[in-house]
Parts: structure tokens; C-alpha cells; sequence
């Protein structure tokens, strides 16, 4: 998140040459360090200090500017820090006393390029951060501040955000005021308990605020102040394609200075169709997602939807291809899905959401994958793996799943992060950034989809036997309509990315399913075989008959 959150920055400094007025909040504990930063690619920095007779000069990194002396409690803890093109002005050993109010400012060619001007505050301790445990049925969450000094006499309690655009802390209780919010519209969204220690936020609260602060303040001191983030969810998803498969990789626009980086370079206009890539742009919908029309091996490799206030990445990784299958369950009957996983293997599930989406329900590698609510209790993985019991079906289950088999091999790779850490406190040990580390890279062995259809009601009588063969068009129509919902999916695919956090798999499925197929899996359907394990790759169609199962 660190480098994440350097890279906003960075992308402010270039696009916004941000020009801000407002003090930005910083807490710092005593004997800590400030970092007035950071000036990129400029002439010289150049730090005041606010006073009341007017601003005092610390610093000035220019190799030209005479020799400064900084004010007498200043002496000896100012520093002017350089990494290759990011200058900045440190104050070391920070006390209460240098609460106040600083700014910095860039100069390139003798004209100001910006400035930037923080409010510090020092207090005296900082309690340890903590992520932020929302809740799974609502999505809210209870935020206590942890603090000794909570609830003593005369103590009052200081809350903040970080919002989009600009990530700086905006002051949005002050105990000594109200226990309201100090904005109005934040009211229907917490709940204000013990003083102004404890919020209860809702959903839309947490939604779009990454990290809450909260400041102890006592006799205009602040006793403490502490860090509450919520979880990082910007973490890579794998995307599972085969070639010539039709990948959407979904992103929101965010207005300017958007762009895609891919494996083949940056693409940041919607109108350049090239290597069959392209930006599907839609400002109604907010769609800012890529579309590998046709997916090659080119493709592979890393994507990241880059804007000044988000990222989203992706790997794209290829996978040989199955064999489709079809499997027939009965409403609360059970279905097993069938995936031949080999030993050293592991298996994820995915269905489909959306004409372009899909996502991960299962995957035996990582059990702490939130299984959706509508399928809680009701899956069982056999013990090799090569086998999930949907039970109790619903209508809802009908529809298309795959699954990803994957062999784990250790890559060793240096670490190709970026090279300057936005954290001031990490500067200060991070020695081991050029260090190698152990990746754990998957590698697809196959992915393979199956198509569950339900019988109805009345067919359903499991004493009876298989079901009544599926007309040979069932699969025609549904290859037609996906040429068509294209436009539409993508839309529904945005909506969908916004609303949902779970990591959503994009896979746009080509299927050419030749009638005599369906033949063959209405055949079978009257075969109440069992699970013949399908060892073969796409060409090899004679096998199919023995795979699908009625499961009365
Ligand atoms: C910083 O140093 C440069 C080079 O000597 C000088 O032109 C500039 O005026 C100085 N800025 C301040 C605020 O002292
Ligand atoms: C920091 O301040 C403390 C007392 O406030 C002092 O003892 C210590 O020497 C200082 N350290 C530096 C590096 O200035
Ligand atoms: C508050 O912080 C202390 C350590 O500073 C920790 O031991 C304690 O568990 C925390 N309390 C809560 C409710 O998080």
C-alpha cells in the first residue's frame, strides 16, 4: 500500500502540481521525524515556518543560496533530504513546541512550480494503528480510539478522514464542540458513543474513507493520536484467459489522467485500438475497463488501472483450455462439479455474475476466500479436491461455473517495487528493499467450464430416473446473446465492480458448441453414469458423453 499511495502522490505532483491552500493535517509523536516533502524533479526546495511575526526560513536545498540559520529551537534537527529526483526537509526529534504550521515550496527555473503547506501536530505518543474489522452482514463497523487517557477529566477526542481526492486528514468531529458530526450530511452515517471514543460507521462511511484517525486532546496538548485503516483490497486479482478468449478486465473511470499499463505499454486513450487492446470509455457508466478482444500469449503478464485516487491490478495468466460439460441437478437436490485436480494441485471455482464477469467462490488453496452468502453451507469439497457438492439447489444455481486448476512453482524474482517509500517513518529502515524475495507464481494447467442446468418442478422425482434430454438449441441461443450483451455487460460489469469487493474474475467465454454436441450431452443425460475423470484436451470430443451426470 505504501508504494500504492507514494504512486498518488507522484501522480499529483505531475498532473495536479497541486496548488492547495488548506494546511494538510500531520500527526507525528514526540522525537519523531517530519518530512516536509516532497519537491520531484525541481530546481530547489524551500521550507517556512509560520510566526507570529511572519514566516520563518529553515531551509533552501539550492547549492547557490547563501547559508541559512534556523531559528534558535530549530537548530540542529533540520535536514535537507535527497533521493535521486525527490527533495525534501526533515525535522528530526520532534516535540510538542513544533506543532504548527509549515510550508514547503518548489522552485524550478526561478518561478515557484508549488507549494504545499501542513498543519503538524505533535503529541505525545501514537498508539499503535489498527485495520478497521467490518462487519459481514452490513458492511458497518464499530471504531473505538485507544487511548490511556480516554475518558479523563478534561480530555477531548479529535476524529478524522482521508477522503478521495486529495487523501489528507479532514477534521469531522471535535468532542469539545458536538458529539455531531461537524458535516451535516455525515450524520445519518455514524453513531457517536462514550464521549466521542467509539463511532459506529456505516457502510457508505467506510466505503469512502480509507483511514480514520483519532486525536486525544488535552489543555490545546494532544495526549495521543492513532491510525485506523481499513483492509487493503488492492491486492492483484488472476485472471484465468485461454487464446482468442474475449477478456474484459474491469476498472471505474475516475476523470483525467486515467490510463491502463499493460504488458505492451501504456494505453490511456479509449480511441487507440491496438494489439487487439482497447479502453472501453464510458463517462455515464463510469467505465474505464480494458478489452482484449482476443487474448494471446503477448497478453500475459501484468495490468494496472491507474488513476490519482485508485489502482487496480490485475495478472493475466494463460491457460489451455477443456472440454466444456453439462450437469443436470434437480431444485433441492445436489450437483457434483467435476475437475480433475492432480496431486501438488489446487482447484478455484469461479461463476459466472455478469455477461462479463465472473467470480471466485472456491479455492482450495486459500480457504480464507469469503464464499458468497447464498452458498454458505452448502459446499463440500471432496478430498482430492477434484470434486464440489452443490447441495440444496435453487433455481439461482442454474448457470455457468469453471474451474481453475493450478500447479504452484517457487519463482525467485528481484523485488521490482518502486524505489522511494511515501512513509516518512519507513525511510528511515528500509535497507531491505533491494532484497530478493520467494514469489509464488501459479501456473495454469487448464481451466474448464461446466453448464449446471435445474429441471423443473415437476420432472422432478429422483425415484424416476434421468431427465427428459435438454433440446439440442439450449446451447445456440445463449453463444448468440453473448455477441449481443456485450455493451450491456460491460456496463453491468462497472456496476458490479463498484458495488462488490470480492475478487472478480473476467473472463469472456467464446463457446462454440456444435449441435451434435448437445446431442451427445442429451444422450448422456440418460446415462446415470458417474464421475469418469476427463483426462483429455478439447479435441479429444468422444469423451464428453461420459462426463455428464444427471444427479437426481
Ligand atoms: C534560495 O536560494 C536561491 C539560490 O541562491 C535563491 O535564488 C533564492 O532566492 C533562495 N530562496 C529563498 C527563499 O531564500
Ligand atoms: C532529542 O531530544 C532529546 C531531549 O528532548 C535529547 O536528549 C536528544 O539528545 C535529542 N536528540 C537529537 C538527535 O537531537
Ligand atoms: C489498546 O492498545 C493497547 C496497547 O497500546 C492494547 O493492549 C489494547 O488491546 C488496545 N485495546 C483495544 C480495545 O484495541
Amino acid at each position: 500500500m505504501t508504494s500504492f499511495r507514494f504512486l498518488q502522490f507522484l501522480l499529483f505532483l505531475l498532473f495536479h502540481q497541486v496548488y492547495s491552500e488548506a494546511p494538510e493535517p500531520v500527526f507525528k509523536a514526540e522525537g519523531n521525524i517530519i518530512e516536509m516533502g516532497y519537491c520531484f524533479g525541481v530546481d530547489y526546495i524551500v521550507v517556512y515556518r509560520a510566526a507570529p511575526k511572519g514566516d520563518q526560513l529553515l531551509g533552501n536545498s539550492s547549492a547557490d543560496s547563501k547559508p541559512i540559520t534556523p531559528p534558535a529551537d530549530l537548530q540542529g534537527r533540520i535536514q535537507i533530504s535527497k533521493q535521486h529526483q525527490l527533495l525534501g526537509l526533515q525535522i528530526r526529534n520532534l516535540t510538542q513546541l513544533d506543532s504548527g504550521i509549515y510550508r514547503r515550496e518548489c522552485w524550478q527555473d526561478q518561478a515557484l512550480s508549488n507549494h504545499h503547506t501542513h498543519q503538524l501536530t505533535v503529541c505525545n505518543e501514537e498508539i499503535e494503528s489498527k485495520e478497521i474489522i467490518v462487519r459481514q452482514e452490513d458492511g458497518g463497523a464499530e471504531v473505538l480510539c485507544n487511548s490511556t487517557s480516554i475518558g479523563v477529566e478534561g480530555t477531548f477526542v479529535h476524529w478524522y478522514y482521508e477522503t478521495h481526492p486529495n487523501y489528507r486528514p479532514i477534521l469531522f468531529l471535535d468532542s469539545s464542540m458536538s458529539l455531531k458530526p461537524l458535516m451535516e450530511d455525515l450524520q445519518g452515517a455514524m453513531e457517536v458513543r462514550d464521549s466521542g471514543a467509539l463511532l459506529l460507521l456505516n457502510h457508505s462511511m467506510l466505503n469512502n474513507n480509507q483511514h480514520f484517525y483519532c486525536l486525544v486532546i488535552k489543555g490545546g496538548k494532544c495526549l495521543s493520536f492513532q491510525n485506523m485503516y481499513m483492509p487493503d483490497t488492492s491486492e492483484s486479482r488472476d485472471v484465468f484467459a485461454s487464446r482468442g478468449e474475449r477478456v474484459v478486465l474491469p476498472c471505474t473511470s475516475s476523470g483525467n489522467y486515467q490510463q491502463w499499463e499493460t504488458p505492451l505499454g501504456m494505453i490511456n486513450d479509449s480511441s487507440v485500438k491496438s494489439n487487439h487492446m482497447f479502453i472501453s470509455s464510458d463517462h455515464k457508466t463510469l467505465d474505464y475497463s480494458l478489452v482484449i478482444s482476443a487474448v494471446d500469449d503477448e497478453h500475459q503478464g501484468d495490468y494496472s488501472c491507474i488513476s490519482p485516487s485508485h489502482e487496480i491490478q490485475y495478472s493475466l495468466i494463460i491457460c489451455p483450455i477443456r472440454e466444456p460439460k453439462k450437469k443436470f441437478g434437480s431444485e433441492a437436490g445436489e450437483v457434483s462439479l467435476e475437475c480433475d485436480v492432480g496431486p501438488e494441485e489446487s482447484v478455484q471455482w469461479y461463476r459466472k455474475e455478469t455477461s462479463d464477469t465472473y467470480e471466485l467462490f472456491y479455492d482450495s488453496n486459500h480457504e480464507t476466500v469469503s464464499i458468497p452468502e447464498d452458498l454458505r453451507g452448502r459446499l463440500t469439497l471432496s478430498h482430492n479436491h477434484s470434486s464440489l457438492t452443490l447441495s440444496d439447489l435453487v433455481s439461482k444455481d442454474e448457470g455457468e461455473y469453471y474451474c481453475v486448476v493450478l500447479r504452484e512453482t517457487a519463482v525467485s524474482e528481484t523485488e521490482d517495487g518502486y524505489e522511494y517509500e511515501y512513509d516518512e517513518e519507513e525511510s528511515e529502515d528500509d535497507e531491505n528493499s533491494d532484497g530478493v524475495y520467494w514469489d509464488e507464481e501459479h501456473r495454469c494447467v487448464f481451466k474448464q467450464e461446466t453448464v449446471l442446468r435445474l429441471m423443473t418442478n415437476e420432472r422432478r422425482r429422483p425415484e424416476v430416473g434421468p431427465p427428459e434430454p435438454e433440446p439440442s438449441p439450449t446451447a445456440g441461443p445463449k453463444s448468440d446473446s453473448n455477441a449481443t450483451g456485450y455493451a450491456l455487460g460491460v456496463g453491468l460489469a462497472l456496476l458490479f465492480v463498484v458495488a462488490v469487493i470480492v475478487a472478480v474474475i473476467v473472463i469472456k467465454k467464446k463457446r462454440k458448441t456444435p449441435p451434435q454436441q448437445s446431442q451427445a450431452d442429451a444422450q448422456s443425460a440418460l446415462n446415470t453414469s458417474n464421475d469418469v475423470k476427463m483426462n483429455v484436451e478439447p479435441s479429444c470430443t468422444d469423451s464428453l458423453a461420459q462426463h455428464d451426470e444427471f444427479n437426481a
